[in-house]
């Protein structure tokens, strides 16, 4: 099983993604980090408490930062609702998050793994360039960034930006400039293989989270039922799962950060023009029926106790 860290601001695509790494059978959850995003961050790491309750995945929790480096806060409350997670009424919270801050907690996971681990950052990247930041020699410990964020052609959130990005373009440049290999997972991949109401309606009666997704879909905003939602960050769990359905390009990404029309846009070279070497693998495409088919079978299969054999319940014992 391969290890791997979520960073995440649930946020109703963050709770199908998460569904889809907790339930694998090839990912080993170490830990799940919450950031502020699509809401304030103490609705993200409640929601994210809430979620681990309902699944008794033995999986710890930790909160991280509550803004972002720079710059206002943003949130995308208007896709989400007001509580992150409208449209599903979960059971009691028994989860709790740990002694520690995000970035502490990452830092341990890290450092005390002899295996390296890979990153899945699925919301704003404040965390991660906090950790890269404070705990650089933590690089050595990580296999892999895949991330969703970024467009290489249009934005979500302004003309030219994708919310993750836009939400906090200063960590973005620190985590894009780290060095490390690092996978961008971009708005456009969800826009290809949209999941319709009718594909997770069928599923309604499998399981709790098949339910829980179901009535999280009629409160999203991201798409529309009978189109077609936008699974943004289950893109990223199923890259993880078959790299072979997407297609991709190893380019030189930069980060505007200054300019006030395009702050928080990933400027994807693809066409090599400044011949710089490139930071990360941007996925131009993905196969939409071999992403339908992971996204529906990971919802089929959240069934029963998932199994994270090593995730750092020791966090709680810190
Ligand atoms: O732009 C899409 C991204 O912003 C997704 O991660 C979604 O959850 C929001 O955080
Ligand atoms: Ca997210």
């Amino acid at each position: 099983m391969r290890k791997i860290i979520i960073d995440t601001d649930p946020g109703i695509d963050d709770a199908a993604a998460l569904a889809l790494a907790v339930f694998s059978k090839e990912l080993d959850v170490q830990l799940i980090t919450t950031v502020a995003g699509n809401v304030g961050l103490d609705k993200t790491t409640y929601n994210a408490l809430r979620m681990v309750s309902l699944w008794d995945a033995r999986i710890p929790v930790a909160a991280g930062a509550a803004r972002p480096l720079s710059g206002p806060v943003y949130d995308a409350a208007e896709a989400h609702g007001e509580s992150g997670m409208d449209g599903f009424t979960f059971d009691a919270v028994t989860a709790r998050t740990v002694p520690m801050h995000a970035v502490e907690a990452m830092r341990r996971v890290l450092m005390r793994s002899e295996e390296k681990i890979t990153l899945v950052p699925i919301g704003p990247l404040t965390n991660i360039a906090l950790l890269f930041s404070t705990y650089p020699e933590v690089k050595e410990k990580i296999d892999e960034i895949v991330l969703m964020g970024g467009a290489f052609l249009r934005g979500n959130i302004t003309p030219m930006a994708e919310f993750n990005i836009f939400a906090d373009p200063e960590a973005a440049d620190i985590v894009f400039k780290s060095g490390l290999p690092l996978v961008m997972c971009g708005l456009e991949l969800a826009q290809m293989a949209t999941i319709t109401g009718a594909m997770v309606g069928a599923l309604r009666e499998k399981n709790p989270t098949a339910r829980m997704v179901c009535d999280l879909f009629e409160h999203y905003r991201g798409g529309d039922l009978e189109n077609g939602m936008r699974m943004y960050d289950s893109t990223a769990i199923c890259y993880l799962l078959a790299p072979e359905l997407y297609t991709t390009k190893d380019c030189f990404i930069g980060i505007e950060t200054a300019s006030p029309l395009t702050r928080g846009m990933t400027v994807c070279d693809l066409e090599g023009f400044w011949g710089r070497e490139p930071n990360g693998k941007v996925c131009t495409a993905v196969d939409p029926e071999g992403f339908r088919r992971l996204f529906l079978e990971g919802l089929e299969n959240a069934s029963g106790a998932p199994e994270n054999p090593t995730a750092a319940m020791w966090l709680y014992d810190c």
